[in-house]
């Protein structure tokens, strides 16, 4: 099973997403139990945010955490832009506490870029990190300059990951925001890594290669696609699945290993970008 540290804390590197999970009442059963076949099947992080269902993913989560040990979870919260401010921040990260029945998170991150100064979000991050509340702060959805001009303030460098989206159809960070991060050793957290289920176009579902790469390792084409996320070291991906079975083959996935003949397949079908991409984000 593949391994990342985030924050001197190593990690399985499947995690647990919770976007639109805990909106449907009828669904709520299943996805707890979803998410405590994944933490079941060996994962230990569980991304959530303040905005995901106006807090009811949080109320989920704390739900479905309820029976593990704390100590052996990584808990992923993240705040709106609008309120990382020194005003608001420690209100909502109250509230997120409270909604996930913790109190403190492993790591908390900007959900994305607002209006309130970068500088003014660092420090009232390490004024949490000092009260406890957290015990790391990140980033996400940053591209490299936002990333530069973190590095250069105050305690910028305390940054300790980035969520950004990555998945075989949106590979543009590997054109620069990816070697610059593993240049500063700072992991890339993989949202949508299964590009949504690809409930879009349907592209990638009816892909042969894809299909071929996944008989060939008696696994489905979603573990193909999260295992290649994963294929080289810093990264951490957080498949969302309503479904027990499903999250439980995600955590598998992370033992796929490709060989340099279906690395470079995957390569051709969907090739790595050659010039600078706009940051993709949902
Ligand atoms: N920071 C950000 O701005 C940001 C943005 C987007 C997402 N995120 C985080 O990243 C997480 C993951 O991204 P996402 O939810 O957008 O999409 P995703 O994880 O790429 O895809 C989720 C979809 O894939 C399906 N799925 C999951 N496992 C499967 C499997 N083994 N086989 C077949 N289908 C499978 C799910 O359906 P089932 O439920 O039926 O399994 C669901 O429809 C989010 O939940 C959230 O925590 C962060």
């Amino acid at each position: 099973m593949k391994e990342v540290t985030i924050n001197g804390i190593t990690l399985p590197a499947v995690g647990i997403g919770t976007w639109n999970v805990g909106d449907h009442p009828s669904q709520r059963q299943d996805e707890i139990a979803a998410i405590q076949a994944g933490i079941n099947a060996g994962a230990r992080v569980v991304d959530t945010a303040e905005m995901y269902g106006n807090g009811r993913a949080e109320r989920l989560v704390k739900d479905a955490i309820a029976p593990f040990d704390r100590g052996n979870l990584f808990l992923i919260d993240k705040v709106l832009p609008q309120n990382a401010s020194a005003r608001l921040l420690e209100r909502s990260l109250d509230r997120s506490l409270q909604n996930v029945g913790t109190d403190y998170f492993d790591l908390y991150l900007l959900h994305w870029r607002g209006t309130v100064p970068l500088l003014e979000t660092v420090t009232t991050m390490e004024e949490m990190v000092k009260k406890g509340k957290i015990r790391s702060w990140g980033v996400s959805n940053f591209d490299v300059s936002d990333l530069q001009e973190l590095w250069a303030l105050p305690n910028g460098d305390h940054c300790v990951a980035n969520q950004d989206l990555y998945n075989l159809d949106e590979r543009g960070i590997e054109f620069d925001l990816l070697p610059v991060m593993r240049a500063h050793r700072l992991p890339l957290i993989a949202y949508s890594p299964l590009a949504q289920g690809d409930s879009i176009s349907g592209k990638l579902a009816t892909n042969k290669v894809l299909q071929e790469i996944a008989a060939n390792h008696q696994a489905t084409i979603y573990q193909v696609m999260l295992a290649w996320t994963l294929r080289e070291p810093g990264v951490l991906a957080i498949p969302k699945s309503g479904s027990a079975q499903h999250a439980q083959l995600n955590v598998q996935a992370s033992s796929l290993e490709f060989t340099s003949d279906e690395l470079k397949q995957l390569a051709d079908t969907f090739p790595k970008p050659t010039s600078k991409q706009p940051l993709a984000v949902i």
